[in-house]
């Protein structure tokens, strides 16, 4: 789908919006007619073939939310696809209405089809934009700006929908690989043999009974020509676990299913650095994906095993499906050796954080109010949901081990979000603690009901809010 700033072509239809479901005062009569003929009041969409156009309501609410337009489009679009036209055009008012536009449309476009021999055709193929109200360079920049970004969240939600036979962590981190050299970004891909030599028995034990084995990926981005400047610099670290089984601890077989998502920290990291450097945003970035896959095995990590991590700490097992704190712990602590001034990690972490907010929402964690509260904000203006879930000293009491110096999993399941983001804040480095942000997308990471600009499988949950964040970061 490609859409284009063109202010002459009308294409094979009009695309007209409709806000608070005010029927346009401009309509001719036989519009008049056909809308009320069909019962249109603003609610969904209508096309009026005597016209050739095509009338999309944009929901309103009385309370934020930054999504109205974005849906409406992605639905638009849907139905529009199943016509017989190829192109269709559409009015901007706002530079911020063409951005919602062109995610909407480009988000809404995209199906995991691959392994269908019967494709999920869309015949429009072209969009054109005009707008009388701001220049047309801007409306060209808003255009290439959105597909970098949309393109980025599209080869993303295909890397993590790719089934897990196929997407191991070597498959993961060639394809991160590829990525880097496709955008200029610097690629670092480190084996099992670099996770001994920095002692990551955390990481290690998660990923000990699996054939596939564990990779670390360490991309990094600089923008040209920057010398001498000081640019922001920050690190983002991903859960990347291409299968999770529950380990020995193993998990029951309808909460197994869809665990091919759990990689969707680490390929949402990847897709942010794609689209930071071809956006060129004016930030230092650096990626760390911790890949690997949750098995059983005789060599299978235990419950009961007392782990040391990276940075020394010592980690009683209660329950192997607790993995992703366990990788991420020594993740947290390579990445903490970066001194970023903003340190972000991404994680399906627990379903805690899905009873808590639910299926749309990421958790946002951490100890800095002003952190958490800018990072909300940029999500907001990109497009994703959030809540922002507080930390306090009674639920990081309950990983006291006898054992150890940390248990793996709280003493009480409620809270357990908050708690095991608590986990992670112990092995980031103390002096970055203030500068560090939990993200929990274990809720919109895998939709099993598609829902605003999200077909069936991965949404590719956190790079639009991450590069917001960053972008605004820079500014
Ligand atoms: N990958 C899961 C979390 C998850 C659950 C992600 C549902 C997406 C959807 C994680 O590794 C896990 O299994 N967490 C456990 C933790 C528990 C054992 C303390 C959980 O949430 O139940
Ligand atoms: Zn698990
Ligand atoms: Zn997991």
């Amino acid at each position: 789908m490609e859409i284009l700033a063109n202010s002459k072509k009308r294409g094979d239809l009009e695309i007209v919006l409709l806000y608070d479901k005010k029927l346009p005062k401009n309509l001719t009569k036989a519009e008049k007619e056909a809308l009320e003929i069909r019962n249109y009041k603003g609610e969904g969409s209508c096309f009026v073939e005597s016209s050739r156009k095509f009338f999309v309501g944009v929901e309103s609410h009385n309370y934020p939310f930054p999504n109205a337009l974005r849906d409406a489009l992605a639905s638009a679009v849907g139905v529009i696809g199943k016509l017989k036209v190829k192109s269709a055009s559409l009015q901007v008012k706002t530079k911020q209405e063409a951005r919602e536009v062109c995610e909407g449309i480009m988000l809404g476009a995209y199906c995991f089809d691959t392994f269908k021999t019967k494709k999920n055709e869309n015949n429009l193929k072209e969009v054109y934009l005009h707008t009388t109200q701001f220049a047309q360079t801007d409306l060209e920049s808003i255009i290439k700006d959105s597909k970098i970004l949309s393109e980025s969240v599209n080869a993303i939600r295909e890397l993590i929908n790719t089934p897990p036979m196929i997407a191991t962590p070597k498959y993961v981190a060639d394809f991160a690989q590829r990525i880097a050299k496709d955008s200029g970004l610097e690629c670092k891909v480190y084996d099992e043999k670099f996770l001994k030599s920095e002692k990551m028995g955390a990481f290690l034990a998660v990923a000990k009974a699996s054939a596939n084995k564990p990779y670390l990926v360490h991309l990094s981005y600089k923008p040209k020509g920057a010398k001498g400047k000081k640019l922001p610099k920050v690190v983002l670290v991903g859960k990347g676990l291409t299968y999770d089984s529950g380990g020995l601890s193993l998990k029951p077989g309808e909460f197994m299913t869809t665990m091919k998502s759990d990689k969707s920290g680490a390929c949402a990291v990847l897709g942010i650095l794609e689209s930071v450097a071809k956006l060129g945003l004016k930030a230092e970035v650096h990626g760390i994906l911790g890949l690997a896959e949750n098995m059983i095995g005789g060599d299978a990590y235990k419950p009961d095993d007392i782990l040391i991590a990276r940075n020394q700490k010592s980690i009683e097992v209660r329950n192997t499906d607790a993995e992703g704190r366990l990788v991420l712990a020594d993740c947290l602590s390579f990445a903490s050796d970066l001194n970023p001034d903003v340190l972000i990690d991404l994680a399906t972490l627990t379903g805690a954080c899905v009873v808590a907010l639910g299926d749309y929402s990421t958790g946002i964690m951490g100890y800095n109010q002003k952190l958490k509260e800018d990072f909300a904000k940029a999500a907001f203006e990109a497009g994703e949901l959030s809540g922002i879930l507080p930390f306090n000293p009674y639920l990081r009491k309950l990983f006291n081990s006898e054992v150890a110096d940390l248990c793996n999993i709280p003493s009480s399941r409620y809270g357990s979000a908050i708690s095991a983001g608590m986990f992670l804040g112990e092995f980031v480095k103390e002096s970055l603690v203030q500068k560090w942000l939990h993200l929990d997308i274990a809720g919109p990471a895998y939709v099993e009901k598609a829902w605003g600009v999200n077909p069936f499988g991965a949404s590719g949950a956190g790079i639009r809010a991450v590069v917001q964040f960053i972008t605004n970061l820079a500014k």
